[in-house]
């Protein structure tokens, strides 16, 4: 059985917003997709594809219109709409920008502790796993009190990694969770990302419009093409006839010869 299986998924908008008489329009088309336990699929595509929504279906914040999102065989929104609180836990996200993801008045500590207490964690359990956490992602048990958004966005991204992975979930959704950083910064938090996945085992759907960052980092890969993820075996290679992945090839500059 999969860890995470879409199937038949469509959603559509209404064009200028719900009440608007403009007809809606399909930004996904009978998606589906699986992941396994412990794989990172990249899933690739130009801004407007859907990828985002896909991912927020993914994680049951919202409806389909038709599909089902089973995790380990297990509908994820049940009958009343809800996530169940027993999967919630398994399926965590970080996105693009954390300082929006993240509240001005919270100490690091604060924030990677927040799932922690939302489930019952506290005192010195609660701060020996945030310790363990912040550690894991290369920031120092020193700098746990100061406040979160003095951090560079890079360090604030990792204290969002920790916080996604505090509850040991089988699955984190990350929605151009490093698009926003520099190059060096992206490297060291792809690298970050890579040994984490090695030591807990966790899935990971890495969601970019970036087809650079998922060289060397994603063990598959989905380019999102009319409304539906497709595997591509090579996105720099093979599956040349998508326009979708020729668009994110023509979207990388060519290296410039040398001497110039
Ligand atoms: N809540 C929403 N209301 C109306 N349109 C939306 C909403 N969310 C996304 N869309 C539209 O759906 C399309 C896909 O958006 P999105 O899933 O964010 O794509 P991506 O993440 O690939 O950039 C876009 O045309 C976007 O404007
Ligand atoms: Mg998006």
């Amino acid at each position: 059985m999969s860890l995470l299986r879409m199937q038949g998924v469509w959603k559509s908008y209404r064009q200028g917003g719900a009440f608007s008489c403009r007809p809606a329009l399909p930004v996904l088309r009978n998606a589906g997709l699986r992941i396994e336990a412990g794989e990172c699929v990249a899933l690739l595509g130009p801004t407007g594809s859907g990828k985002s929504t896909l991912g927020r279906i993914l994680l049951g914040l919202e409806a389909p219109d038709t599909g089902t999102v089973l995790f380990n065989g297990q509908p994820m929104r049940g009958a009343g709409g809800r996530v169940a609180p027993a999967l919630r836990r398994q399926v965590q996200a970080v996105f693009q920008d954390p300082h929006g993801a993240t509240s001005p008045r919270f100490s690091a500590f604060e924030v990677v502790a927040e799932p922690l207490r939302y489930y019952g964690v506290t005192g010195a359990a609660l701060r020996a796993r945030v310790e363990e956490l912040v550690v894991s992602v290369g920031l120092e048990v020193a700098e746990l009190g100061r406040l979160a958004h003095r951090f560079s966005g890079g360090q604030l991204q990792r204290l969002c990694i920790a916080r996604a992975l505090a509850l040991r979930p089988k699955l984190v959704l990350l929605d151009e969770a490093v698009s926003s950083l520099d190059v060096a910064t992206q490297a060291r938090v792809l690298a970050l990302l890579g040994r984490l996945r090695a030591e807990t085992g966790v899935a990971f759907l890495f969601i970019t419009h970036d087809l650079r960052l998922v060289r060397g980092f994603a063990q598959r890969c989905l380019v999102m093409q009319d409304g539906q993820p497709l595997d591509v075996a090579d996105p720099f290679t093979g599956g040349s006839a998508l326009p979708a992945l020729a668009a994110l090839r023509d979207a990388i500059l060519p290296a410039r010869p040398r001497g110039m």
